[in-house]
């Protein structure tokens, strides 16, 4: 039994033309949060005091700006999942923080934002996770990768040329956060716990976690826009 063969089909699709979510599947948008549709009128209505409350305690205005338009289109895609008006969506967080959808019945979704671009992936039936990561130059790479990587891959690191650190380092991270976040945990789970190595790999990866293969769990890396990492992770079905 292959690894690929049960992996969930992701499929990326343009925010505007969603269509029907079918088990297998998980459906994910790469949105540019400059190109959302701005309507302040329609977010008032749409958010709740929570959202609105939350968008308000940013220092800069644009960053709150930024959290209403992206929890406007979150909003929007869920809606094309439940038939519910958008207004009505309510969300419950686990203890680290990960939304999902009060009686939501099976839907999962997850979503990552950094820089201008968002995110969002959607599944029946998989746990989800997602991460993008604008490349910007570290101050302290070598402490960074300290931080992110297991010694195996510190190593594999350090047999690379310079040039190719950066690229590879930031593959590790988005792998390594997308997993934590479909996990629903929080970077307390320990990022040098976790090993996926650093390769190019366009099939779903293992996943080793304190040196042990969590066979129920992969990592794949999505296509990014140019200056960014982005990778998925999720679960396989339990009946594996
Ligand atoms: C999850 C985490 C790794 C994501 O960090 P990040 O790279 O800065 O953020 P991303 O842009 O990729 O993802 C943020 C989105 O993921 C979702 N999210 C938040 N916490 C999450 C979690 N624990 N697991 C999965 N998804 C989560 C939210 O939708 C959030 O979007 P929002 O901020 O607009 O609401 C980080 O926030 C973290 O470690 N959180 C846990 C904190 C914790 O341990 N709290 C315990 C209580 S003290």
């Amino acid at each position: 039994m292959s690894e690929q063969k049960h992996s969930p089909e992701i499929i990326l699709l343009d925010w505007r033309s969603t269509r029907p979510l079918q088990s297998g599947v998980i459906h994910l948008y790469v949105v540019p949060i400059s190109g959302i549709p701005h309507n302040e009128s329609e977010l008032n209505f749409m958010l709740n005091q929570d959202e609105h409350a939350r968008a308000d305690r940013f220092i800069n205005p644009e960053h709150g700006r930024n959290f209403r338009k992206v929890r406007g289109l979150l909003r929007h895609l869920l809606t094309q999942y439940v038939d519910v008006a958008p207004q009505i969506l309510e969300f419950n967080y686990t203890e680290y923080g990960k939304p999902f959808l009060k009686g939501g019945a099976d839907l999962q979704f997850n979503l990552s934002h950094s820089r201008d671009m968002v995110a969002y992936a959607f599944s029946l039936d998989h746990e989800l996770g997602v991460d993008i990561e604008y490349m910007r130059p570290q101050k302290d790479l070598d402490g960074m990768i300290r931080y992110v990587c297991s010694e195996k891959e510190q190593v594999e690191l350090k047999a690379m040329k310079e040039e190719e650190v950066m690229d590879a380092f930031y593959r590790l991270w988005t792998r390594k956060e997308a997993f934590i976040k479909a996990c629903g945990r929080g970077l307390g789970m320990g990022l040098r716990s976790i090993h996926v190595g650093t390769g190019e790999s366009r099939l779903p990866l293992v996943v080793e976690y304190k040196n042990k293969i969590l066979p129920m769990w992969f990592m794949q890396d999505i296509k990014p826009p140019i200056n960014y990492k982005m990778a998925i992770s999720s679960n396989y079905p339990n009946d594996i």
